[in-house]
C-alpha cells in the first residue's frame, strides 16, 4: 500500500510501498478514503515534537471504510484512566510513534472507531477527528462555555479554532474571532461572528474593548507577544484556554489575572468520551469542518507547504483513490 514515512526532521517525507497492515486481536483494518493534515504533522518535520520515531507513516485524522461501515478513527492511543488529565507514561497520538491515516490501509482498535456522521463527505470527515475533540474540550470542558458566554477565537484560520469557533456558535454563544487576515474575519462573520479583530494590528484590544466589550471566554493557541491582549479583552471571572503555543512563551500581566479574577486553563486533545461527544454534537446540529483544501495524496507536500504558510481557512485535506 501507498504510504506518506517520516523519516528524520529536516528531511523531506517520501512515499513507500509498505505491506499491507494484519490486525492482530481486537483490531480492525480501515481503508483510508481521506485523512487531515495537523499542525502536529509540520512540527513534527521540523524537529519541534517530541519522541520522533523514523520509518513512521504519520497523520492523525482519518475517514474511511472499515468492512462495510464507513467511519471515523479516534486519534488518542491509551488515554489512561483519569478523564481530567491523559496518562503521559502511555499515552501517544495516532501517527507518531504508532502508524497514522497517512497511508492507503490502518490497522486499528476496534473501540477507536466510530460511525461517520452521515451529513459529512469523506473530506469533511477526516477533517473532524483531532480538531473536533480538542475544540470539544478546551470549549467544554475547560472554558465551560454556554450560550449565555461571550467567546473569543484567536487566530481563526486554524482548523482547530474554526471547530471551536463552529461549536460556539451552533450552541447560540455570541462569538467573535481574531485573525492575521481580513479575508478570514470576513468568512467567520459569514459564519455567524458578530465582529472580528486583526490580532497583527498594535493595540487592537483597545479598540476591541470599545467596539465589543469584554468577553466571558477565550480559546487560544498562539500565546507569545500578543498573549498580553487576549488577558485584557476578558470580563471578570474570564476563562482563557491554551491547546497551543504557535507563537511561543506568554508575558503575563499578574495583576490583570488577579484584579480581574481570570482563570488560565492547559487542554490537550481529549478522552474518549469528549470524543463520541463531540460526535453527537456534530450529529445534533449538522455541523460540517471547514475543508480548506483537498489535495491528491501524491501532492502531499503542497499541503505541508500551505499549512507552514498559515495560508489555509480550515482544514487541509489528503484524498485517497
Ligand atoms: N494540545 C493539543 O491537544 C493540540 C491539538 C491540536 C493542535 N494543537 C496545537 O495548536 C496549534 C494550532 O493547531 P492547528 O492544527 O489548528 O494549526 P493550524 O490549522 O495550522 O492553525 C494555525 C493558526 O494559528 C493562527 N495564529 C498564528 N499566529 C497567531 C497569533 N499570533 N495569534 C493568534 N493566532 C495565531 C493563525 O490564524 P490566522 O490564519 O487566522 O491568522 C493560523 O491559521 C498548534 O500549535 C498545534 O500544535 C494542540
Amino acid at each position: 500500500m501507498k504510504s506518506i514515512i517520516f523519516k528524520a526532521a529536516h528531511e523531506p517525507l517520501f512515499f513507500l510501498e509498505k505491506e499491507k497492515p494484519t490486525p492482530t486481536a481486537g483490531e480492525i483494518l480501515v481503508k483510508i478514503k481521506a485523512s487531515a493534515l495537523n499542525h502536529r504533522d509540520v512540527w513534527m518535520t521540523k524537529g519541534l515534537y517530541p519522541n520522533l520515531k523514523a520509518d513512521t507513516i504519520l497523520g492523525s485524522c482519518g475517514a474511511g471504510m472499515a468492512g462495510d461501515q464507513a467511519v471515523i478513527i479516534n486519534p488518542n492511543v491509551n488515554w489512561g484512566n483519569h478523564l481530567d488529565y491523559p496518562d503521559h507514561s502511555q499515552y501517544t497520538i495516532l501517527g507518531m510513534p504508532t502508524d497514522g491515516t497517512f497511508a492507503e490501509y490502518i490497522s486499528v482498535p476496534k473501540n477507536r472507531l466510530i460511525a461517520r456522521p452521515e451529513h459529512l463527505s469523506w473530506e469533511e470527515a477526516a477533517a473532524l477527528p483531532l480538531a473536533g475533540m480538542t475544540a470539544y474540550r478546551a470549549l467544554f470542558t475547560k472554558a465551560r462555555a454556554t450560550q449565555k458566554d461571550k467567546i473569543l477565537i484567536s487566530g481563526i484560520g486554524g482548523g482547530v479554532a474554526l471547530m471551536a469557533f463552529q461549536f460556539a456558535v451552533a450552541i447560540g454563544a455570541e462569538v467573535y474571532v481574531t485573525s492575521s487576515s481580513e479575508e478570514k474575519i470576513e468568512k467567520a462573520i459569514g459564519m455567524g461572528a458578530k465582529a472580528g479583530a486583526n490580532y497583527k494590528e498594535e493595540k487592537w484590544s483597545k479598540s476591541f474593548l470599545k467596539k465589543y466589550g469584554g468577553v466571558d471566554v477565550v480559546i487560544d493557541s498562539a500565546a507569545g507577544d500578543g498573549y498580553g491582549d487576549l488577558l485584557k479583552v476578558l470580563n471578570p471571572r474570564g476563562r482563557i484556554v491554551n491547546y497551543g503555543g504557535t507563537r511561543g512563551t506568554a508575558k503575563i500581566n499578574p495583576q490583570l489575572l488577579f484584579w480581574k479574577e481570570l482563570e488560565i486553563y492547559g487542554s490537550t486533545m481529549g478522552n474518549d468520551l469528549e470524543f463520541e461527544n463531540m460526535v453527537a454534537l456534530v450529529n445534533q446540529y449538522k455541523i460540517k469542518p471547514v475543508v480548506d483544501t483537498v489535495f491528491d495524496y501524491s501532492d502531499f507536500a503542497a499541503g505541508f507547504e500551505k499549512m507552514e504558510k498559515g495560508k489555509q481557512f480550515g482544514k487541509i485535506v489528503f484524498r485517497w483513490r
